[in-house]
């Protein structure tokens, strides 16, 4: 069975964290790792706009400071422009960012899988699903730079 379901909503729990007073379009990212267990990240936006950091940016940073950089397989990725309340909506499918695609490579080529990238919106069912190698073809990396 597909990942998809279940780092959706992970992803839809993490968007309620968004840090995201500026733009107002919450995001958040669920991370499944080898042993399937989910690390997840929202948007944290700062007064100095161009600081801000991308839910998906948040959540391989997390992955890669608790050592598992390697071990990720597949993303969710959900957002939507937050109501009076601050509850993200809308149903269109989001999308990695370019450079969240970029971040989302350094963990595909350390671990040597090209991952599964779910996006939805943050509500209803319509899902995109993606290999990142069709997001960010050609890509530059690790390996580049000698680095494997
Ligand atoms: N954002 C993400 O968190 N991930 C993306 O891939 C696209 C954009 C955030 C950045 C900013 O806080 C808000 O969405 C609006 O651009």
């Amino acid at each position: 069975m597909s990942d998809a379901p279940r780092l959706i909503a992970a992803a839809r729990e993490a968007a309620r964290h968004a840090h995201a007073p500026y733009s107002r379009f919450a995001v958040g990212a669920a991370v499944l790792l080898t042993d399937g267990s989910v690390v997840t990240g929202a948007n944290f936006e700062n007064a100095s706009y161009g600081l801000s950091l991308c839910a998906e940016t948040v959540a391989i940073a997390t992955v890669s400071a608790q050592g598992r950089l390697r071990e990720v397989v597949a993303v969710g990725v959900i957002g939507g422009a937050m109501d009076a309340e601050g509850r993200a909506r809308g149903d269109q499918p989001v999308r990695p960012c370019g450079r969240c695609r970029q971040v989302l490579n350094e963990a595909a080529q350390m671990g040597g899988r090209d991952l599964a990238v779910h996006c939805a919106g943050a509500e209803g069912d319509a899902v995109a699903s993606y290999r990142l190698s069709e997001l960010l073809p050609d890509a530059f990396g690790p390996g580049d730079l000698g680095i494997s």
